[in-house]
């Protein structure tokens, strides 16, 4: 067994330790979301400080914990606060979370973060479904690949499952939120880019720029998850506007649009379970 697996094991025993629950679905929260997971019926609550070696984040606004419970009827975890490439922690850390909701038994990951929006047809509050994604910080798989998770050279053609984001589609129509569609770039952070690097990844074909995300999505598809996710556009990217960009707007935009989001999460994730067998 590899010590990636060990690490994972040992993270997972915890949590068998402590809860026993099922989760169908995986949520992860981002900034100005977290509070979604307090609204939900929660059965269980558990510390990331409590699990051993799990990583604990360091960001202002982000709790650390998983909360269990259900939406509607679905059987739900809940990341309250995701670990962050530009916190320091390696990549293997910032994914493991991810791995360990596949071990707890998750079969879909619901992704969502705020994004800075790079596509000029955007405006902040706006939600996108992200149908691709350009991952530019170092891909979670590398160093020794994790052979009980998945396979060491994983395709990366549907990472955003068709199927779940037809519903995420269908969901939104049907409640009337508008939902744009596009590419999710993630960069390291923690700066915010430069006007310069904002033209560099519209020319890319980047619709919105975030610092999560992506790492997290390649994880899931190489352990088999089937992933879906949705930006909240918290700003326009730099060099749309001449405002300085800073953290309390894009936490102030997310604050705003949250429960128009939780709404769109709520019903995506009842109608995903829908469809799962
Ligand atoms: N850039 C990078 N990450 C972000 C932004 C942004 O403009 N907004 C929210 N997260």
């Amino acid at each position: 067994m590899s010590k990636r697996y060990e690490r994972l094991e040992r993270c997972y025993s915890c949590f068998k330790e402590k809860i026993s629950f099922t989760p169908d679905v995986a949520l992860i929260l981002g900034s100005g979301l977290g509070d979604y997971a307090d609204s939900i019926t929660q059965t269980a609550v558990l510390d990331y400080k409590d699990i051993d070696s799990f990583p604990v984040s360091t960001v202002a606004g982000h709790k650390g914990r998983f909360v269990f419970g259900y939406i509607g009827d679905v059987k739900v975890v809940i990341m309250q606060g995701r670990v962050h490439y530009y916190e320091g922690y390696s990549m293997e850390d910032v994914v493991l979370p991810v791995r360990l909701m596949k071990l707890m038994g998750a079969r879909v990951l619901f992704l969502t973060n705020a994004a800075g929006g790079v596509n000029f047809n955007y405006h902040a509050g706006d939600f996108m479904l992200i149908s691709d994604q350009i991952c530019m910080a170092p891909s979670p798989l590398i160093g020794e690949n994790i052979d009980e998770l998945g396979v060491r050279f994983p395709d990366m053609s549907n990472i955003y499952d068709r199927d779940l984001r037809d519903i995420v589609r269908s969901t939104a129509k049907s409640l009337n939120i508008p939902l744009q569609e596009g590419v999710y770039i993630q960069l390291t952070g923690p700066n915010y880019e430069s006007p310069a690097e904002i033209r560099m990844v519209r020319t890319l074909g980047a619709d919105a720029v975030g610092m999560s995300t992506a790492c997290e999505a390649i994880a899931a598809n190489h352990c088999g998850l089937k992933t879906v996710g949705i930006s909240c556009i918290s700003n326009l990217a730099c060099g749309i506007t001449d405002k300085p960009l800073t953290h309390a707007e894009v936490q102030e935009t997310a604050d705003r649009a949250a429960p128009l989001f939780k709404q769109l999460i709520t019903e995506s994730v009842v109608n995903i379970a829908k469809k799962l067998d």
